[in-house]
């Protein structure tokens, strides 16, 4: 039977095509993640680097278009990879809507401003185009699991936690804050108290304060990258601390236990760690776009969160320009 959606994948770099190879254990590229589903067959790159664009089709046993228009000329397409650097977003998703496609994959952040992202949702809600937005955390059974037990109660009420990250707020923090939102809550206030232009020039990495609709605050904290790269959380509730450690990698869970010191005083121990399966976002988020196209699955990272996260992006930016 021949394979139910045709992929097009813009822009051959690092996501796109060459942070792994076809034999690699982990799927850490979009080709790679849609050559591993057989619904789904991959036609080719779009990239302006046309020795790239050699490489990654060789690489994918695929074929590149010279250009956007070139490959749907003579091509159904179905699904869009938006994997071409932030700058680049706003105009290929506006570009994109021209065309009869049923979905993007788009990579983060979703556009440069809040102004660019709302015409993308308008253009997109009009010509009844999907949008899967890839703050890959969402995609990974792991911390879907994690967010259910924070839901239910389990660890009492979040009180307060810290993360690091770098490389930019819109670039990178916006991992960070649509983590928060998706396993915390909305973000009601923020307060900017500290930044450095460490790799983006437009594009800073704000450190700063976020207070929760829900209660609770977070201080994520900026770390220039050229140090080295780091990105990590610690949530602490009533009754455990969650450690999110090795760039997402692993989990440790710490809970209340009376001291063996100290007479009376309880302290936190840990008692779990687990290993995080991030290397299977990719695909997992690939077969929810199947799902999504085939039985109506809602998608696990929307337009709206992509906006979201973009809206607590700017807030901070106005934040270190009214300092
Ligand atoms: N979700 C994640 O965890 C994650 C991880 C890494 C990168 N990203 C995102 O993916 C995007 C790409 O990052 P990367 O590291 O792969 O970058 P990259 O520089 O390695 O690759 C981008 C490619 O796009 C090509 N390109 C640029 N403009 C183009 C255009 N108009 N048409 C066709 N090709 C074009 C470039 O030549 C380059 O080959 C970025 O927006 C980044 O934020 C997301």
């Amino acid at each position: 039977m021949g394979r139910n959606y045709n992929v097009l994948i813009i822009g051959a770099g690092n996501i796109g095509a060459f942070f792994d190879t076809p034999s690699s254990l982990n799927i850490l590229t979009h080709a790679h993640a849609f050559t591993s589903i057989k619904e789904f067959n991959l036609l080719g790159f779009v990239e302006r680097d046309s020795e790239r664009a050699k490489k990654a089709s060789d690489l994918w046993n695929t074929t590149y278009f010279e250009s956007l228009e070139k490959a749907f000329e003579k091509n159904r397409i179905d699904v869009v990879s938006l994997c071409v650097p932030d700058e680049y977003h706003y105009e290929l998703l506006k570009k994109l809507s021209n065309f009869s496609i049923k979905l993007v994959f788009a990579e983060k952040p979703l556009a440069k401003n809040l102004k660019e992202a709302e015409e993308i949702i308008s253009l997109y809600n009009k010509k009844n185009i999907k949008c899967l937005v890839n703050y890959s955390r969402r995609f990974v059974s792991e911390f879907a699991n994690l967010k259910n037990s924070i839901l239910s109660g389990a660890y009492g009420k979040f009180i307060c936690g810290n993360g690091y990250y770098g490389k930019g707020t819109m670039h990178n923090g916006s991992h960070l804050i649509d983590f928060l939102r998706y396993i915390i809550g909305e973000i009601k206030e923020t307060k900017a108290f500290n930044y450095d232009f460490d790799f983006y020039k437009d594009d800073a990495s704000i450190s700063a304060i976020l207070k929760f609709k829900n209660g609770g605050n977070f201080t994520m904290n900026n770390i220039p990258c050229n140090n080295y790269t780091i990105f990590e959380i610690e949530l602490l509730f009533e009754k455990t601390r969650i450690r999110i450690i090795d760039s997402g990698f692993k989990i440790e869970i710490h809970e209340v236990s009376d001291s063996s010191l100290f007479k009376g005083y309880r302290n936190l121990v840990k008692r779990s760690e687990l290993n995080i399966s991030l290397g299977n976002a990719m695909e997992n988020a690939v077969i929810n776009i199947y799902n999504s196209l085939s039985f109506g699955e809602k998608l696990k990272c929307t337009l709206e969160d992509g906006y979201r996260a973009l809206e607590v992006c700017e807030k901070l930016k106005a934040g270190i320009k009214n300092e």
